[in-house]
């Protein structure tokens, strides 16, 4: 029965909802996605009646359950950063299935993001590219939003805050930036993820090299206090400077890794697709396969620091393949536009 209603799901997206986005531009049909999945979560009977149809589709045995930084997970997929930046669809990620969400990435300052158009499918490729520029209300906004929502109790899966640069401060003066945003949302976060790893914010990824690592992270740490902070990292680091990274994170009591953002390669873009690729941003979804699991295999072996495993997860088989290689949990984005609702059900029974 469930996995009859796994392939209706599946069918009914492609068939139906998917050739109705795919006729919008794609940031217009993010928002309304959104708003959809926003008007889900919005009240008691609206979160039941989409748990049911959608609902988890974890064994109802437990056997899914996962305890990862020291919470509990009902299974080991979440829904990666940058599909819900501002949290307003919050409420309804857990009754749509997800085992956690990684909100944001969000900045100390609210900003309007780069100028229009800024994201575009490659559906051969079965990829995205975006060049978004953390478009967000800013760091109170979500911290505000979060909160009310716990004070309703309308969060049942763990919820991480993804944190980043916001573009009016110099790089010079970034770890201030950061500092802001997790003295505003560090106590109502369950984790912290640091984005140094993304291509659309100059100068951003710089911060990925050690001296600058190291003086961020430490103070990020130090003033999350006992929320768990994780690094997430670009899949364009060479593997030496992915073990700096990680020396690094572990030094400064960094208790995770999420592996991995977008890339700024266009390696295995379908030949037909090469021209849109060459606009500038960060590619997403199966082309970016091969690398993050590299990554995330990198990190598990060589860290002992939990691993959250994103990039080209388009099928529950590439999540097996991430879970295979040492990835604690899982996350997706890109997958979820293609393959739509179906595809966390499949993860989840995994
Ligand atoms: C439109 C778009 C916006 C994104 N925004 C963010 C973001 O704000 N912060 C972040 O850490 N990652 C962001 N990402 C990266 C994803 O979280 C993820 O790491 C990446 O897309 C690889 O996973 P996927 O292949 O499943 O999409 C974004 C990705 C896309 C496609």
């Amino acid at each position: 029965m469930s996995t009859l209603r796994t392939r209706v799901l599946g069918a009914g997206y492609a068939r139906l909802a998917r050739p109705v986005l795919y006729r919008l531009d794609p940031e217009v049909a993010h928002h309304g996605t959104i708003r959809a999945v926003r008007l889900l979560g919005s009240t008691a009977l609206t979160r039941a009646g989409t748990a049911r149809l959608l609902g988890p589709g974890a064994p109802a045995d437990g056997s899914s359950e996962v305890e990862v930084l020291g919470m509990g997970f009902r299974h080991r997929l979440g829904l990666a950063a940058g599909m819900d930046k501002d949290g307003t669809a919050l409420a309804a990620w857990g009754p749509l299935g997800f085992g956690h969400v990684e909100l944001g990435t969000v900045t100390a300052l609210p900003q309007p993001g780069n100028p229009r158009p800024r994201m575009v499918r490659l559906p051969r490729s079965g990829a995205l590219i975006n060049r978004m520029g953390f478009n967000n209300e800013g760091v109170h906004a979500l911290a505000g939003r979060l909160r009310a929502a716990r004070a309703r109790g309308l969060v049942d899966i763990p919820v991480g805050v993804s944190i980043g640069k916001s573009k009016a401060t110099p790089v010079q003066r970034a770890v201030e930036d950061y500092v802001t945003s997790v003295r505003a949302v560090g106590d109502v976060a369950d984790y912290l993820a640091v984005n140094v790893s993304s291509p659309n914010t100059p100068g951003l990824r710089s911060l990925q090299d050690a001296g600058p690592l190291r003086e961020l992270l430490s103070a990020v740490v130090a003033e999350a206090d006992r929320t768990p902070v994780l690094l997430k990292l670009a899949p364009d680091l060479g593997d030496p400077a992915v073990d700096e990274a990680l020396g690094v994170a572990l030094d400064t009591g960094v208790r995770g890794v999420i592996a991995t953002n977008t890339t700024v390669s266009r390696a295995g873009v379908h030949p037909t697709e090469r021209h849109t690729a060459e606009q500038s941003g960060g590619l997403s979804g199966a082309p970016l396969a091969p690398r993050s699991l590299e990554v995330v295999r990198r990190v598990a072996d060589g860290a002992g620091l939990p691993v959250i495993g994103v990039g080209g997860i388009m099928t529950s088989d590439d999540a097996a393949r991430m879970l295979d290689a040492g990835a604690a949990l899982v996350q997706v984005y890109t997958g979820l536009v293609y393959a739509g609702p179906a595809l966390v059900r499949q993860v989840a029974a995994l």
